[in-house]
């Protein structure tokens, strides 16, 4: 490797609003590899991120849970830090966007921006929630689809029939946070004049910064014309107030880049290091982000704008990833497959993962799969099965007939045979440079299958088994075998740290770094061979799955208001109006050709019984209602049905179908009883 190169590799900020999954997972366990690999190579590599700790869906998850934002995400971060170091995923400094560091900058770049001329305010009419006094984001308004009708769809698309629209043009909106018909209000607005940089995005876009498999949908975006990008909200929002305008706020998607830049100088204040070296102008030193394809927008428009137009420098790349399947679906808390980064920690071993990403990444933006049979497959037959063997095939001999001790020399055979294990470094340490992990594995694993093929070949247990044969073939072939496996583990260690401190004590050396995979180890001591890795019991990943539909997550999902829009309010004295009385059902009967009615005799203690049709069936027999008492809505004016009149309305509570609940027969209730 040539000179040393200074880095600084972000990950993207992940929402504090809930637990890492799986997929946020993807992405910053390829990053740690990816930092891993710099690291053992020699370059200076720093490696940082932060709780992306702002805007209105962190207060909302915060108000669920019944604490302040403040307290919530204090929390969060707490956990998340724990699930990343499980994870072996090791930042240099690990931050959050609500902090003093984070305030100060974005202020500062805020004034810049402002004093470049870049900002214009203007006043736009947004849709306002009056019960909760705030406004609404367009996913926080529901309502019918403009083009299939479909109820309850988001503001801006179908679950039903795909469409994309305005949230204006939903048919009965509401606010999903207090189920109110949103109103439209006029508010002051801070823009950022993103229209003013499509001479400077243009080209950008063209650098090896953006990676080729995005550019195109970003030159679309720049070519149907930069609109300006608010970064304004107004109170009440969780975030930092815009220092000259009460009662404004910036946005989210402001302040969480500028956190990448923050906790930096945080850290360069910690360890003495020099902040502006690394982002100005021309700066020889290097930065990138990595993410994921749902915010290049964000990273490859807004973020290259707001720091060229504020003197600093701009990423040298953008590496983007795909999304996360589960056997071959959507995450998804319904179908029980939105795995929690704990729930995996809690049943399976964290290298399991990390080395299964590392065969699904690469530089595509396609998806991934997390598909459990391939998982299995992969660590045990693989992982386990090729590459760990290798060590278990030839350590005992080394222990037990030779004291643990290599052989000193290998005869020219051998070493030939060798030299392509060593040689593979720059191939390898390529593909990982590439960030194209999958290819570096399937080097690494193709390497390991000739080194296991060589070992059938040269059999060291037959030769073990009679003392009368050369004893030193024998140890010279399992030095050939361990040397393979500790190469291939220094190939491994930005992967699997963990095996490869294991292996590292195994083979009593220090700590590996990516050059000692030149050298031969001869004549060397090694310790007993433990066994670095099992394999995976499928069980486990039963387990993983099944812990995945828990009652935790659905409660969160009922949480999530979906409510149905409020009529529009009658005042008390129409109320008043509605005369509710007990009703005992004397007789009920089946109704011929109606699917859900039942025709009911209820006495509410008049001289006659009233004739009553209720769409009761689903719940409840004709037998079973016999006796029930239920309320009535007694002063309904008669209504002719297809099957008679019906004399009033039966009330029952419940959601539908088998859940609809009229009084219990003991409800200690008189016919004619007036309900209050
Ligand atoms: N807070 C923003 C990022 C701000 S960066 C200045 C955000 N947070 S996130 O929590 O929603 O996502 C964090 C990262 O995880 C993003 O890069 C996102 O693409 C990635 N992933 C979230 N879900 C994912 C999958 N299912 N699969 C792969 N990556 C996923 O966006
Ligand atoms: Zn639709």
């Amino acid at each position: 490797m040539s000179k040393t190169r200074k880095l600084l590799v972000t990950s993207a900020l992940p929402y504090a609003n809930g637990p890492l999954h799986m997929g946020h997972m993807v992405e910053y366990i390829q990053t740690d590899i990816w930092v891993r690999f710099q690291k053992l190579i020699g370059n200076s590599c720093y490696y940082v991120c932060a709780d992306d700790a702002h805007g209105t869906a962190i207060s909302l998850h915060a108000e669920q849970q019944g604490i302040t934002a403040e307290e919530s995400i204090q929390q969060i971060n707490k956990q998340r830090k724990q699930d990343f170091n499980e994870f072996m995923v090791e930042f240099d400094l690990y931050s959050s966007t609500h902090s003093e560091a984070n305030k100060q900058l974005t202020t500062e770049i805020y004034n810049k921006l402002q004093t470049k001329n870049c900002l214009t305010v203007k006043t736009i009419s947004q849709a306002y929630d009056t019960e909760k006094q705030m406004f609404l984001a367009d996913r926080y308004i529901k309502g019918d689809c403009p083009k299939c009708g479909a109820q309850h769809q988001y503001g801006d698309n179908c679950e039903s029939c795909g469409a994309t629209y305005q949230a204006s043009e939903l048919k009965n909106a509401y606010s999903s946070l207090s189920g109110t018909a949103p109103v439209t209000k006029d508010t002051e607005h801070v823009f950022f004049k993103l229209s003013e940089a499509t001479e400077l995005l243009t080209a950008w876009l063209t650098t090896d910064a953006v990676p080729k498999e995005v550019r195109q949908k970003l030159f679309e975006w720049v070519n149907a014309g930069l609109k300006d990008w608010d970064i304004c909200r107004d109170a009440p929002y969780f975030g930092f107030e815009i220092p000259d305008m009460p009662n404004k706020y910036f946005y989210v998607w402001l302040d969480a880049p500028i956190g990448y830049m923050s906790t930096f100088k945080t850290l360069c204040e910690q360890q003495q290091l020099d902040f502006n070296e690394y982002w100005q102008p021309n700066s020889s030193c290097e930065v990138h982000h990595f993410i994921g394809k749902d915010i290049i927008n964000f990273h490859c428009l807004f973020w290259p704008s707001i720091l060229t137009n504020c003197g600093f420098r701009t990423p040298t790349a953008v590496h983007v990833h795909g999304y996360l399947t589960i056997n071959g679906e959507k995450m998804s808390k319904s179908r029980g497959t939105f795995i929690s980064a704990r729930n995996y920690l809690d049943h399976l071993q964290p290298e399991y993962l990390r080395y299964y990403y590392a065969t699904k990444l690469s530089t595509s933006i396609d998806d991934l799969d997390f598909n459990t049979e391939d998982f299995a497959q992969k660590i045990n037959s693989d992982l386990v099965g090729k590459f760990v063997n290798i060590a278990s095939r030839c350590a005992g001999f080394i222990t037990k007939k030779f004291d643990g001790k290599l052989a000193t020399a290998l005869p020219e055979t051998m070493q030939q045979f060798y030299q392509q294990f060593p040689q593979a470094a720059e191939t390898i340490a390529n593909f990982y440079e590439a960030a194209d992990f999958a290819k570096a594995m399937r080097a690494i694993l193709a390497l390991a299958d000739t080194a296991n093929s060589w070992i059938n070949d040269a059999k060291p247990w037959v030769i073990a088994k009679d003392p009368n044969n050369d004893m030193q073939l024998l140890q010279q072939i399992c030095t050939v075998g361990i040397n393979i496996f500790r190469v291939l583990a220094i190939y491994l260690k930005p992967v699997l740290p963990q095996l490869a401190v294991n292996v590292e004590q195994f083979l009593n050396v220090s700590a590996f770094n990516w050059e000692d995979s030149q050298e031969l180890l001869l004549n060397h001591t090694i310790n007993k061979f433990k066994p670095l890795m099992q394999r995976i019991e499928p069980e486990k990943i039963t387990a993983v799955l099944d812990a995945s539909a828990t009652p935790i997550v659905a409660a969160k999902e009922v949480s999530k208001p979906t409510i149905e829009p409020i009529a529009a309010t009658i005042d008390i004295n129409d109320f008043a109006k509605v005369d509710l009385r007990i009703g005992k059902i004397i007789e009920a009967k089946n109704v011929e050709k109606a699917a859900k009615l039942l025709q009911l005799t209820i006495d509410i203690g008049e001289e006659k019984p009233r004739n009553i049709f209720a769409g009761l069936k689903s719940a409840y027999t004709a037998e079973q209602l016999q006796g029930r008492y239920t309320v009535v809505v007694a002063n309904l004016a008669p209504r002719k049905m297809r099957f008679g009149i019906s004399e009033g309305m039966v009330l029952a509570a419940g959601t539908g179908g088998k859940d609809l609940w009229v009084l219990e027969p003991d409800a200690g209730v008189q016919p004619g009883m007036k309900v209050s």
